[in-house]
């Protein structure tokens, strides 16, 4: 499980994006569709009071976010690895601690999608096609380590990005459990960019 130390705080205040997005009434509950069963699976149909075209929307983007969470990871820990010069020992330990807490958290995400009936992307070829932070290799040539540090401000701040918008489909649907994940994905993810863009000014 993730060590997110603040990970029961408060959510956003839902009542912003309510009051712009004049949604139809939620009262028809017999409407929603019948659940469908997980792709690939022949077992009981998933009907967890979600709609299944926002089950689906969700837990797309979700795997756009652990496609990005996955490319970060990676790279920090590349990082970890490869890093040299004055600032080895801060940075060496501060990006163990980083892509410590982002490994965990992978689990989690990879969980939420097959908690909403889906499978989650868990190869290379998908995570390359799905993440929107660009790799770096590591035996070639290392980045120096202002370079590495400007490129985990950049990854973090994409991660961030992309829970944004898992996080106004989780809401639109009332998914709380997907906003409760992804508000401490934000929480963390914000902060990792804070201390690293703190690095270079
Ligand atoms: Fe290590």
């Amino acid at each position: 499980m993730a060590k997110t130390p603040s990970s029961k705080t408060a959510k956003p205040s839902k009542t912003a994006k309510s009051a712009k997005s004049a949604k139809p009434a939620k009262s028809s509950k017999a409407a929603t569709p019948a659940a469908s069963p997980a792709p690939g699976s022949s077992g009981p149909a998933v009907d967890i009071g979600i709609k299944d075209k926002d089950r689906r929307k969700i837990s797309s983007e979700l795997s756009r976010l652990l496609a990005d969470s996955f490319s970060l990871y990676l790279k920090t820990h590349n990082f970890h690895w490869n890093v040299t010069g004055p600032m080895f020992n801060s940075l060496h330990a501060m990006f163990e601690e980083q892509y410590t807490e982002q490994w965990q958290a992978l689990d989690e995400i990879a969980e939420r999608i097959r908690a909403l009936g889906y499978n989650a992307p868990g190869s290379y070829t998908e995570f390359t096609k799905l993440s929107s932070i660009a790799e770096e290799p590591g035996a070639t040539k290392a980045p120096s380590w202002e370079e590495m540090v400007r490129q985990l401000v950049e990854g973090n701040e994409a991660v961030c990005r992309t829970a944004r918008t898992v996080l106004d489909e989780a809401d639109d649907a009332d998914d709380a459990p997907t906003e409760d994940l992804v508000t401490q994905r934000l929480q963390t993810h914000e902060k990792y960019a804070w201390m690293l863009r703190s690095l270079l000014q």
